[in-house]
């Protein structure tokens, strides 16, 4: 008998996966005669301009049914997923239980889903060894056509830092991005304790001291003064270079442009990130230039001028470049991994919306 509790108790041990500042877009419909766990995506949640085509909802869903896989095998049920394809009432993917042997080869990751954390911390410049990185990469193929690009040397790294940190900069320079920006950020302690959307100051990590004045850089007016006279947005993009390039390697994985892949590049990405935990390793995803450029390319075309735009395309280019990336691949996702102290803070979870049918 699969009761409502081991189900519920494997959904609230499940949500511990990555979303875009937080979102946690998504929703549960379980049918107790069927044994099923239907999930549903929740796209508004998103940032509409970090998230073409939904993708980025995808992503985050997809790195929650791969911890519900984990979850509902570690229990001792076997699972089998199924993913839909015209997403019907925004359904996306359906994971059925059954009594019997876990089937699941990565169950053995449970130990360290509520581990798993973004770590925005400058991480050491060492190189990871060759049997951690192995291990880290070995199950790509078991998700779909996906192709993995390493880069671990340092004038590498930091031209690369130096094209990604365009993120940060264009997030205050635009005026619409700013906005959404500090709409984003969560000052509050307390509504970050109880799992609220948002982008935790705590875990953006910037000296204590500067937060007063990030604070006040949400008054676009005094951005666009303080800008004029010493350039802020340029010593923004300077720091985040330092941080983007304080790593032991960055990562890129490419795909096709099929919509579908969108969800097992989030399972792909949660894989790794577990494997990143449990051996002791930091991850932060650096994604800004890449949505950035669908968006800018294939999605809303007032979003950006034509110099933001010139901009982008550069960068984007560029950063394919570096990782010598084919040119009919798209990046899905750049993370960077390390050695590195744990976060200063992490972000919280709120409680899952489940309806039971
Ligand atoms: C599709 C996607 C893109 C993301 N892009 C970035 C990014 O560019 N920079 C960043 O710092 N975090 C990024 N994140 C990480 C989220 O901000 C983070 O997962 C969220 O705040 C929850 O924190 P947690 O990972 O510690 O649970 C991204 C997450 C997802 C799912």
């Amino acid at each position: 008998m699969i009761t409502k509790d081991s189900i519920n108790k494997i959904i609230k041990e499940s949500i511990n996966a990555p979303s875009g500042s937080n979102s946690q877009p998504w929703q549960f419909i379980v049918d107790g005669q069927k044994n099923n766990i239907k999930i549903k995506y929740l796209p508004h949640k998103d940032h509409p301009i970090l998230n073409y085509n939904n993708r980025g909802t995808l992503i985050a869903c997809g790195a929650l049914i791969e911890n519900i896989l984990i979850t509902a095998n570690y229990y001792g049920f076997s699972t089998e997923l199924n993913l839909f394809e015209n997403f019907e009432n925004d359904i996306i993917a359906e994971i059925i239980l059954r009594e019997g042997e876990p089937n699941y080869f990565a169950k053995n990751l449970f130990d360290y889903i509520s581990k798993r954390t973004t770590n925005r911390k400058k991480f050491k410049k060492e190189i990871i060894n060759q049997n951690d990185k192995n291990y880290l990469f070995s199950d790509i193929s078991k998700y779909g056509n996906f192709k993995f690009y390493i880069k671990e040397e340092e004038p590498e790294i930091n031209e690369l830092a130096q094209n990604l940190a365009y993120d940060t900069y264009l997030n205050f320079k635009n005026s619409k991005l700013h906005e959404i920006l500090f709409k984003e950020i969560l000052f509050d302690d307390r509504k970050a304790k109880i799992g609220e959307q948002g982008l935790y100051i705590k875990t953006m990590e910037f000296p204590s001291i500067q937060i007063p004045i990030i604070k006040l850089l949400k008054n676009r007016n005094f951005f666009e003064f303080l800008d004029k006279f010493i350039g802020i947005s340029k010593s923004i993009y300077k720091d985040t270079v330092k941080m983007y390039s304080a790593c032991g390697a960055l990562v890129a994985i490419t795909l096709s442009n099929n919509q579908k892949d969108f969800i097992n590049l989030g399972r792909l990405l949660e894989n790794i990130w577990l494997k990143i935990t449990k051996l002791g390793l930091s991850l932060h995803l650096i994604t800004g230039i890449l949505f950035f450029w669908q968006q800018a390319n294939f999605g809303d075309k007032n979003i950006f001028n034509e110099d933001e735009k010139e901009l982008i395309n550069k960068s984007y280019n560029e950063i394919k470049k570096i990782f010598n990336v084919n040119n009919e691949d798209i990046i899905g996702l750049i993370f960077r991994i390390g050695k590195s102290d744990p976060p200063s803070a992490k972000s919280t979870k709120k409680e899952p919306i489940i309806i039971f049918k």
